[in-house]
C-alpha cells in the first residue's frame, strides 16, 4: 500500500492526545488534517486542544473546528474524566498564532477526500457527528473514503451506560448513519480498548524519549494514574488502539459482523448491536476487533510515540 492520507476526527481528550502523538510518529500515514468535535469536553476546548497540541509538537497540519452538538438529541457528559479543559491537569501554551482552517470539519473532509481520489482514510475517535454531517452534505463521500477506523461501541457492555460506549452514546444517530453508509470500516470497541492499559513503567519509558510529544504523553499518563487512584478510569489507550488497527493490525484479531446502533431507546440509546450470532441474517458491514495482543500493542505504541516528529 502506498501513501496513506488520513484525517483524524477527535474530541481531544487525554487519550485522543496520546493517539495524536502516536499518529505523528507513524511513517505509514500522512495526517492531512485534525478535525474537532464535541465529546469529552465542548468543541471550543477540543479544537483549542488540537491547535495547541499541533503547535506544541511543531506540526504543520490543518486544524479545523467541528460540530458543537450531536445531530441527535442533545446528550452531554462532561464528566471531568478528562479534566476541565480535556487535557487533564496538563497545560499547553495557547498558540493563538496557529490559525485554524478557514473551513469547518465537513468541508475539510469533502475537500481532502476529493484531492485524495478515493485514498483518504478517517480515524474517528470521538462522537461521529462531523462524519455524519459530511455524509449528509456530500453523499459522494461514500465512494471517496477508503476506510473508516473508529473507536466506539462494544460487543458487550458500556462505559456511559450499561450498554453504550461514550462516543456512540453522545451521538447514536450520527453513528448509525455512518455505520450504515457502506464505507468499509473497522470498529475498535471497549471489548479490546479496556485491555489496552499502560502502567508507570510505560510512562517512565515514554518520558525518557525526551521530546515534546513524549513528555506530553507521559504527563497525560501521570494524570490518568492519579485519576485512577481516585476511583476514575485507568490509563486506557482507547483512541491509540483505533490507530493501531490501521497501522499495526497484528495488535488485534478481528471478525466481520453486522453492526447497527440503537437510537430511540431511553435505556439503551447508543448501544452497538454487534450480531455475533448472525441472528438477523444481515450481511456483515463492519470489521470488529475482538481480541487484543497487549504486549504487541504496547511495543507498537511506545515506538510510535518515540518516533513522533515533534520538537
Ligand atoms: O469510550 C472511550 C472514548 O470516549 C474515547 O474516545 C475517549 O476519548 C472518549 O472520547
Ligand atoms: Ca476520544
Amino acid at each position: 500500500m502506498g501513501r496513506r492520507p488520513f484525517i483524524i476526527d477527535c474530541d481531544t481528550g487525554t487519550d485522543d492526545a496520546i493517539a495524536l502523538v502516536a499518529a505523528f510518529g507513524c511513517e505509514e500515514i500522512e495526517v492531512r488534517a485534525i478535525t474537532s468535535v464535541n465529546g469529552n469536553v465542548s468543541e471550543p476546548y477540543t479544537s483549542r486542544n488540537n491547535r495547541n497540541l499541533a503547535a506544541h509538537l511543531g506540526l504543520n497540519v490543518e486544524v479545523a473546528h467541528g460540530a458543537r452538538h450531536p445531530i441527535g438529541p442533545k446528550r452531554y457528559d462532561y464528566s471531568l474524566t478528562h479534566g476541565q479543559t480535556g487535557l487533564g491537569d496538563v497545560i499547553l501554551r495557547d498558540a493563538e498564532e496557529y490559525a485554524y482552517s478557514k473551513d469547518m470539519a465537513p468541508e475539510v473532509i469533502r475537500r481532502i477526500a476529493a484531492e485524495e481520489n478515493g485514498n483518504l482514510e478517517l480515524l474517528v475517535v470521538g462522537p461521529m457527528t462531523n462524519i455524519a454531517i459530511a455524509l449528509c452534505l456530500y453523499p459522494e463521500l461514500k465512494e471517496q473514503i477508503r476506510h473508516i477506523w473508529f473507536m466506539g461501541g462494544a460487543i458487550r457492555g458500556g462505559n456511559s451506560s450499561t450498554s453504550a460506549e461514550f462516543n456512540i452514546w453522545v451521538d447514536p444517530n450520527a453513528a448509525q448513519l455512518v455505520i450504515s453508509s457502506g464505507i468499509p470500516m473497522t470498529m475498535v470497541g471497549l471489548d479490546v480498548t479496556e485491555k489496552a492499559v499502560l502502567n508507570r513503567e510505560d510512562e517512565q519509558e515514554i518520558r525518557s524519549y525526551g521530546h515534546n510529544g513524549a513528555l506530553l504523553s507521559a504527563d497525560l499518563l501521570n494524570y490518568m494514574f492519579v485519576r485512577h487512584g481516585g476511583g476514575g478510569e485507568d490509563a486506557l489507550m482507547h483512541d491509540a488502539l483505533a490507530l493501531a488497527a490501521a497501522v499495526c493490525p497484528e495488535c488485534m484479531e478481528y471478525h466481520d459482523y453486522f453492526v447497527d446502533v440503537v437510537c430511540d431507546s431511553i435505556y439503551t440509546a447508543g448501544h452497538t448491536v454487534v450480531d455475533v450470532r448472525n441472528r438477523f441474517g444481515k450481511e456483515p458491514n463492519v470489521q470488529v476487533a475482538v481480541e487484543l495482543k497487549p504486549e504487541v500493542f504496547k511495543t507498537w505504541l511506545k515506538s510510535s510515540i518515540k518516533n513522533c516528529k515533534s520538537i
